[in-house]
């Protein structure tokens, strides 16, 4: 069954455990068939996607882990501003909060303790939350930054959307591609790309805290305009 794209827009959220089942090729096709429907700049259709599994997802996620252990300045295609402005950061440090909180309390009624040391959120973020599968999207240098991310955003909506629509959950990480260079050496063919963004993509695992947490919104009049 699929849902009726409110439905999908409301419901989808970021998954951030998945069930180990593998997603089958067909289903992953036919999700990335439809997002080739979404809107790119002049139809150039920039955003290419490496789908990875298997052994190229494993060495992957330890290349990850060694680069966040060993504390490696990331060094990634499009750098982060140097600070937010107050209002984005405190929506920023809210949701960390919440996130934090609401897990800790769940954790404690199902009687798991928390790691003691505390596991970098670097570290931890190598497992990329056990998706069996992890898309990586990127486009060429020529492509400039402006259509090659407006063009990338607007694909990874259309592919979230028809991944929920599917019983699929995904999340869409830029924290995953801050080494772009150890990306292009594992990715053939992409030493001429910029690497967008990484979406785990699979099965969710529903009861997981991490995927129950509650989410938040500014009202429409905090972020819109009327000019007339
Ligand atoms: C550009 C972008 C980068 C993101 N990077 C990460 C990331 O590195 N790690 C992560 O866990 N979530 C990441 N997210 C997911 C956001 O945290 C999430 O979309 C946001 O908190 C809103 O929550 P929701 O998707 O559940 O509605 C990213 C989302 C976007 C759009």
């Amino acid at each position: 069954m699929t849902l009726d794209t409110s439905a999908a827009i409301l419901q989808r959220r970021a998954i951030r455990k998945y069930k180990p089942e593998q997603v089958p090729d067909d289903l992953l096709k036919e999700i990335l068939a439809e997002a080739r429907w979404a809107p790119s700049a002049t139809n150039t259709q920039s955003t290419e996607v490496y789908v990875i599994q298997e052994g190229p997802l494993a060495k992957l996620k330890a290349e990850l882990r060694q680069y966040a252990e060993s504390e490696v300045e990331p060094k990634p295609d499009f750098p982060p501003a140097p600070g937010l402005p107050p209002a984005l950061a405190a929506r920023q440090q809210a949701l960390f909060q919440a996130r934090m909180s609401f897990i800790a309390e769940e954790e404690a009624k199902l009687g798991i303790k928390p790691a003691d040391p505390p596991v970098s959120p670097m570290v931890a973020g190598a497992a990329l939350f056990g998706a069996p599968t992890v898309l990586v999207l990127a486009f060429d240098r020529g492509v400039s930054d402006h259509y090659g991310c407006y063009d990338g955003g607007l694909f990874t909506m259309a592919l979230c959307l028809a991944a929920e629509s599917r019983g699929l959950g995904t999340c869409v990480t830029t924290s995953n591609v801050r080494y772009p260079d150890m990306l292009r050496k594992l990715l053939p063919g992409s030493e001429n790309q910029k690497m967008l963004a990484l979406i785990a993509i699979g099965y969710p695992d529903h009861e997981a805290p991490i995927n129950r947490f509650p989410r938040t919104r500014i009202a429409v009049d905090e972020f819109v305009t009327f000019v007339r």
